[in-house]
C-alpha cells in the first residue's frame, strides 16, 4: 500500500456527523419545548450541533430551567430596558458573538427582530412558526386557523427576513384540524410536529454551512 490516493476513488463526502458541531444560539420567550426538542436531538446524536447559549426576554419561564438542567448558559435580555428594537438586537448579537454562535434559532421568541440581527448572521437566523406559511403569519396563528375553518394546518421553519414570518421556507409539516379542536388541542398537535422539524431544519442549515457554494 502507498499513501498515494487512488485516482478512481470518489471524493469522500462527509456527513454532518463528521464535521465540528454547528454552534447554536437559541432565543426563547416561553415554555421552551422547542429548545428542549433541539437539545434532545443533540443528546441522542441525531443532530450534530451544540447549544452555546439561551437568550430569553422574560424572567421565570420554563425555557430557563430546561437550559440550566443541561448546564447551558442563559442570558436575560429584558426588552423593556432597550429604547429601540435595534438596541436590543445589538445586545443579542454581542451575546451570540461572545459565545461563537454560528446559527441563531428563534424558538418561540415573541419580539420582532431587526436588520441588525439579520445582518450579523446572514442566512443563519431561523424561526419556527405554528402555521403553514404563508398562511396565518403573525400572532394567534392557531386561532386564525380555527377561525378560517381550514382542514389542515401545521408548522414551518424558515430563514428570517425583515418582514415578520416571511423568508425562505426550510421545512414544513402538516396536521389535520379536527371538528372538536380547541386552540389548546390544535396547538398541542402542531407542537408535536414542531419538535420534529426544528432539528431537521437545523441539520439542513448545518449541511448548507458546510457546502457554502451550494
Ligand atoms: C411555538 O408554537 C412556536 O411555533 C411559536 O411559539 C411557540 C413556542 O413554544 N413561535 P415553546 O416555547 O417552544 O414551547
Amino acid at each position: 500500500m502507498t499513501d498515494t490516493p487512488s485516482l478512481i476513488s470518489p471524493t469522500p463526502t462527509l456527513s454532518n456527523k463528521d464535521r465540528p458541531p454547528l454552534i447554536l444560539g437559541v432565543m426563547a420567550s416561553g415554555s421552551g419545548s422547542n429548545f428542549e426538542a433541539v437539545a434532545r436531538s443533540i443528546e441522542c446524536g441525531s443532530l450534530n450541533a451544540k447549544i452555546a447559549v439561551l437568550i430569553h426576554n422574560k424572567a421565570g419561564i420554563k425555557a430557563i430551567d430546561r437550559a440550566q438542567q443541561r448546564g447551558i448558559p442563559t442570558v436575560f435580555l429584558d426588552h423593556r430596558n432597550y429604547p429601540t428594537r435595534e438596541e436590543l438586537d445589538r445586545s443579542i448579537v454581542a451575546t451570540f458573538q461572545a459565545h461563537q454562535v454560528e446559527c441563531v434559532v428563534m424558538a418561540g421568541w415573541m419580539r420582532v427582530i431587526t436588520q441588525v440581527l439579520i445582518d450579523a448572521f446572514v442566512d443563519r437566523v431561523i424561526n419556527i412558526h405554528p402555521s403553514l406559511l404563508p398562511s396565518f403569519p403573525g400572532i394567534h396563528s392557531i386561532d386564525q386557523a380555527l377561525a378560517a375553518r381550514v382542514k389542515i394546518t401545521g408548522c414551518t421553519v424558515h430563514l428570517v427576513s425583515l418582514e415578520v414570518d416571511s423568508g425562505p421556507i426550510l421545512v414544513q409539516s402538516a396536521v389535520p384540524v379536527l371538528p372538536d379542536d380547541t386552540a389548546e388541542t390544535l396547538h398541542a398537535r402542531v407542537q408535536i410536529q414542531e419538535h420534529f422539524i426544528l432539528p431537521q431544519a437545523i441539520d439542513l442549515l448545518a449541511d448548507r454551512n458546510s457546502h457554502p457554494e451550494g
